[in-house]
């Protein structure tokens, strides 16, 4: 199948879902944009993201994009609904702990075994409280934001600096270790692309979205999930704008996530 897909995150957040995709489906085309000039999302006002999500989402439309991946949590909580709305193509979002508490009934989780980790604009937002009071009324997982945690990854793409990370994440992780969880969902995009350094600082193992996400992309599209393989080892190709520049360019995913490609 020979389909357009526009992915989108105010940075490189988005990058584990779209290398997850390009693996499992290799004739896709992939169109990425990283809103730089106004990342983080998670403390920008509502009426910034929305309009940045409309902008985007048309400008991926402009060129062809047949489905379109908000790749972001904060995006995802503030105007997802406008956005579907708005734009008369698929629109699919992401929302861990949605996906968490769906597959693991409120019976199943232990308190203070699962937390969560999202921004503060994605616990503030209504879609987000709504969920939490309707599937969690015991809040048996409890959520903390840590504003500095995207930018870090940020810092990590640009600067290629794996040490000040590692240090860094040990610093702004410190409060949350002491709840000593055994599992904590990613409740942002960016946190997937270091999880392997969050497990551990928190001696907990991660829970990402990415496979929940491309679930719903494929069953959008009408495709059977079970006969395609992830290949974490491809060095994926896509076109790529970053809104600091705007201009299209070809790149491949080993020239973000350099710490995967050794
Ligand atoms: N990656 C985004 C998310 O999933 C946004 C992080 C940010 O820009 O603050 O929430």
């Amino acid at each position: 199948m020979n389909v357009q897909i526009g992915i989108f995150d105010s940075g490189h957040g988005g990058l584990e879902v779209l290398q997850y995709l390009a693996s499992r489906h290799p004739t896709f085309h992939f169109n990425y944009i990283a809103d730089l000039e106004f990342m983080p999302y998670g403390t920008k006002s509502l009426e910034l993201i929305t309009s940045r999500c409309e902008n985007i989402i048309q400008k991926l439309i402009d060129e062809g994009c047949e489905a379109i991946i908000i790749a972001c949590n904060t995006a995802t909580a503030v105007a997802i609904d406008s956005m579907r709305d708005k734009f008369d193509l698929p629109i699919i979002g992401i929302e861990p702990y949605l996906n968490y508490i769906n597959k693991a009934p409120q019976e199943n989780i232990k308190e203070g075994s699962v937390g969560a980790l999202v921004t503060p604009i994605t616990f503030k937002s209504n879609r987000f409280k709504n969920l939490k009071e309707l599937r969690d009324p015991h809040n048996l997982v409890k959520v903390e934001t840590i504003a500095e945690l995207a930018p870090l990854v940020e810092e990590l793409i640009k600067n290629k600096n794996l040490e000040i990370v590692k240090t860094s994440l040990h610093a702004l992780l410190a409060d949350v270790a002491k709840h000593r969880w055994k599992e904590v969902i990613l409740g942002c995009t960016h946190y997937p692309l270091i999880a392997e350094f969050i497990e551990e600082v928190l001696e907990a193992a991660c829970i990402s979205p990415t496979a929940s996400v491309a679930a719903q992309l494929e069953k959008r599209l009408g495709l059977s999930t079970e006969c395609m393989v992830e290949n974490k080892s491809i060095d994926s190709s896509f076109r790529y704008l970053n809104t600091q520049d705007p201009k299209w360019l070809d790149k491949k995913m080993s020239d973000f996530l350099f710490w995967r490609y050794p």
